[in-house]
């Protein structure tokens, strides 16, 4: 096992009816004037929104509001944000919705107290400075509200980049499942998608001897794999939705990553497409895990028999390894069908003609231009695009 640091100071508060505490939280985290953050109208329709204001009067708690945040967040809302923060003295950013709304929160928060462009962050720059963020969770999947990251989309050119740093993890998040029960099947298994992302990407590493952290990532993937389909049959099933709830901040606030390498290409290999042709992060990593699995498997056979046969019930062919490894890739494929996601570029609006587009500005469209990708095997452009015509 690696050495490593973990320190994350995120305040959960978990269950039914906790939104009605965040005033209280607000105080509790030095806030003052909040700036309400939400995306295209569901906190609306549910009747959150006033709820939260409602909290935030009995607290005594000021605030100014700015909806609409797009899935695949975009950059005009965040310049929005930030002057609107500057001009009416905002020291609290509250996201309320998905993981698009808090990452657009985290920039705007970030982009407050910064003198430069806040997209220097997503080229590289660390965030070392923000105002406090606070999130009420409507979707169970990016795990934004247990982490350091922020995913926000260039409008100039479409370029779908990450930041991050510590000042943007959330100072509180709250976590009501009940919320979670107004989501259609298909963002909800978009959602079930991304939880068991973020676990391949930990448990893809090439550091040895990492068993405590491989049986949590198991664990945790064997709970989706249960959860998963409950939660599809009955999407009012609070019970599921909180497992999977909460399974989706551990998967992602790095506890079961630390002291290992990891992968990422999956969500780099993603990212070009939910930029290009705006389709959901989860169903996009649905078409990519595959691909990128089946290439890549060759690399480590053992680390995919080991999943295929702890996770996925296949049985361990010792002759020929790679045949369990390829039954478990697969295993995860068909379940990803199984709940409603596509399964390759046409079903995601893909076009084949895009490809060497999409590998270019994969590997070299970053502010570092290394024209590499990947933790666990090192891609070049040649291997991305080979990765893309495995989806087709
Ligand atoms: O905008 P509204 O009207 O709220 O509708 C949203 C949106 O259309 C809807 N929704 C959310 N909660 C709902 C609901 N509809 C009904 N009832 C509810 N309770 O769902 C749609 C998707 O919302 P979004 O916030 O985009 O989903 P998600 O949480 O999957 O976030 C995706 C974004 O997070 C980024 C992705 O790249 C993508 O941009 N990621 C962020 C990460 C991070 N910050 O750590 C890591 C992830 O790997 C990921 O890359
Ligand atoms: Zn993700």
């Amino acid at each position: 096992m690696e050495n490593f640091n973990f320190y994350s100071p995120t305040f959960f508060a978990f269950g039914k009816n906790r939104e009605s505490d965040c005033g209280d939280l607000v105080k509790r985290f030095g806030g003052s004037k909040v700036l309400i953050h939400y995306g295209g109208g569901s906190v609306v329709r549910s009747g959150l929104l006033d709820r939260v204001k409602a909290s935030l009067d009995k607290s005594e708690i000021a605030y100014v509001e700015l909806g609409g945040v797009k899935p695949n967040p975009r950059s005009g809302l965040v310049y929005e944000g930030i002057k609107l923060c500057k001009e009416e003295n905002v020291d609290f950013v509250l996201a309320v919705g998905g993981g698009s709304t808090i990452d657009s929160s985290k920039a705007i928060a970030a982009g407050v107290l910064y003198d430069g462009d806040f997209w220097d962050f997503y080229q590289g720059k660390l965030i070392t400075e923000a105002l406090p963020v606070g999130t009420i969770l409507t979707i169970a999947a990016a795990g934004s509200e247990g982490s350091p990251d922020s995913v926000i989309t260039n409008e100039d050119g479409m370029i779908k980049r990450g930041a991050t740093g510590d000042a943007i993890r959330p100072k509180f998040s709250i976590l009501n499942p009940e919320l979670t029960e107004t989501l259609p099947a298909y963002q909800t298994a978009c959602g079930i998608t991304d939880i068991i992302a973020h676990l391949y990407e930990r448990y893809l590493t090439n550091t040895k001897d990492v068993e405590v952290t491989d049986r949590l990532i198991e664990g945790l993937i064997l709970t989706m794999k249960t959860e998963g389909p409950k939660v599809m049959k009955n999407l009012q099933d609070y019970e599921a939705r909180a497992n999977i709830m909460w399974a989706g901040m551990v998967a992602h606030n790095n506890i079961v990553g630390v002291g290992r390498s990891q992968d990422w290409t999956s969500h780099d290999i993603e990212h070009e497409l939910s930029a290009l042709y705006d389709c959901a992060h989860g169903a996009g990593l649905a078409v990519t895990m595959p691909a990128v699995f089946t290439y890549n498997m060759s690399h480590d056979v053992m680390r995919f028999a080991q999943i295929a046969v702890r996770v996925w019930g296949c049985e361990m062919d010792e002759e020929h390894p790679e045949k369990t490894a390829m039954k478990g890739i697969e295993a995860l494929r068909s379940f990803l069908i199984s709940i409603g996601m596509p399964k390759n570029f046409a079903e995601l609006g893909a076009k084949e003609e895009d490809i060497e587009k999409l590998a270019y500005t994969c590997c070299y469209g970053k502010g570092n231009g290394s024209g590499k990708v990947g933790g666990f095997v090192s891609l070049m452009q040649k291997d991305v695009e080979a990765i893309y015509r495995l989806m087709l």
